[in-house]
């Protein structure tokens, strides 16, 4: 079952399907709808349909053609489906090329939060073509470029120098320096990964940014902000906060924010109030009894999790709100 949408089917599903004849008996496709706001039960529950529907069975392979909502939605289905199948990742956005289809995280979102249901479902393979990113919009090429910088930060500053070096040809989908960031990105992320795959503590340095950026999300609405836009804001927040807690050097958070700024991404976080911010961030998954987690940053290439107090978090919000992008 090749589960893609209706924006990536029509460019890569025949090819797709084309190079699966003679190693499946049978192939079928079902193209959900477009959108982060669609990453949700009614869409999970029609993969459900189409895999009942098409009589498949345990011997089922879920392949997930599209960027991180198909790729979430599908794996989480696969992960579900007959108490779970196979699944793989065919990822056709940067960001799910070097981030979503990676380490096996799948889930769909709820009205409260981000990314809140879902399961641990390691693909069998992850399958990046680049030369599906020709077709990619500019916005959702920038959004991308958002999770490759985070793992500058996080685990490898001169990866992040050699992103400020080659941004220029990032930007122009030079094809060396975009295979350079999948593999590095896919390097990175899975050596975390194997060190801590279901999250008991250092895989959340993955999250950086992710906490404000979820409330990002959720708070204005799946689908207003790219989920690397709200990244991208979110991580200028968190080495923020680090820079207060005494963490990491203001220089590096400049570097950062510059670079960012560069990429053509937000800066300045939206403006919604400091307590609804709070509130939606409590709901993040990293919370333990209600205290908010973040990822923080610990020098440069370093992160770890750590606690700050609401009035220090409530100053980084409105510095954010308030910063000139
Ligand atoms: P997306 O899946 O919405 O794709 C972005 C847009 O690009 C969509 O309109 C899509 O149809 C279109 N598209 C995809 N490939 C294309 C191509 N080659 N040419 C033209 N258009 C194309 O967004 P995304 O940024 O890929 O993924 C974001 C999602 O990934 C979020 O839901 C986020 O929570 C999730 N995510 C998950 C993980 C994880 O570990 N599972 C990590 C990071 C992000
Ligand atoms: N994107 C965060 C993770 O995979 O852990």
């Amino acid at each position: 079952m090749v589960v893609s949408n209706s924006t990536v089917a029509p460019l890569y599903l025949e090819r797709l399907e084309r190079s699966l004849q003679g190693r499946h008996p049978r192939v079928h496709s079902i193209a959900l709808p477009d959108g982060e706001q669609h990453k949700d039960w009614a869409t999970l529950n029609a993969v459900f349909d189409a895999l009942l529907g098409s009589r498949c069975d345990r011997d089922t392979t879920v392949y997930a053609l599209g960027g991180g909502v198909v790729g979430d939605i599908a794996g989480f289905a696969a992960a579900c489906f007959m108490r779970g199948v196979p699944h793989i990742q065919v990822p056709t956005t940067l960001l799910a090329q070097v981030d979503s289809s990676v380490g096996g995280k799948t889930a769909i979102n709820h009205p409260l939060g981000k990314n809140l249901i879902g399961a641990f479902h390691q693909p069998q393979v992850v399958l990046c073509d680049i030369d599906t990113l020709v077709t990619l919009p500019d916005r959702e090429l920038r959004a991308g470029l958002a999770e490759v910088i985070k793992y500058g930060p996080i685990a490898d500053w001169a990866f992040f120098e050699w992103i400020e070096d080659r941004l220029d040809d990032l930007l122009a989908r030079d094809r060396q320096a975009l295979m350079h960031a999948v593999r590095r990105s896919c390097e990175i992320k899975a050596g975390v990964v194997a060190l801590d795959e279901r999250e008991g503590g250092s895989r959340a340095a993955l999250n950086f940014g992710h906490t404000f950026g979820h409330a990002i999300e959720a708070g204005l609405g799946f689908g207003t902000w790219l989920h690397g836009e709200a990244v991208a804001a979110g991580m200028v927040m968190a080495a923020a906060l680090s820079v207060r807690l005494g963490m990491l050097d203001r220089h590096a958070s400049e570097r950062l924010e510059s670079l960012l700024k560069r990429c053509g991404l937000p800066v300045q976080a939206p403006a919604m109030a400091p307590e609804r911010y709070l509130e939606l961030m409590r709901l993040d998954k990293k919370a333990r009894g209600g205290e908010i987690r973040f990822t923080l940053l610990v020098g440069r290439g370093a992160a770890r999790l750590g606690t700050a107090s609401d009035d220090l978090v409530r100053g980084v919000i409105a510095q954010a709100v308030h910063r000139s992008s």
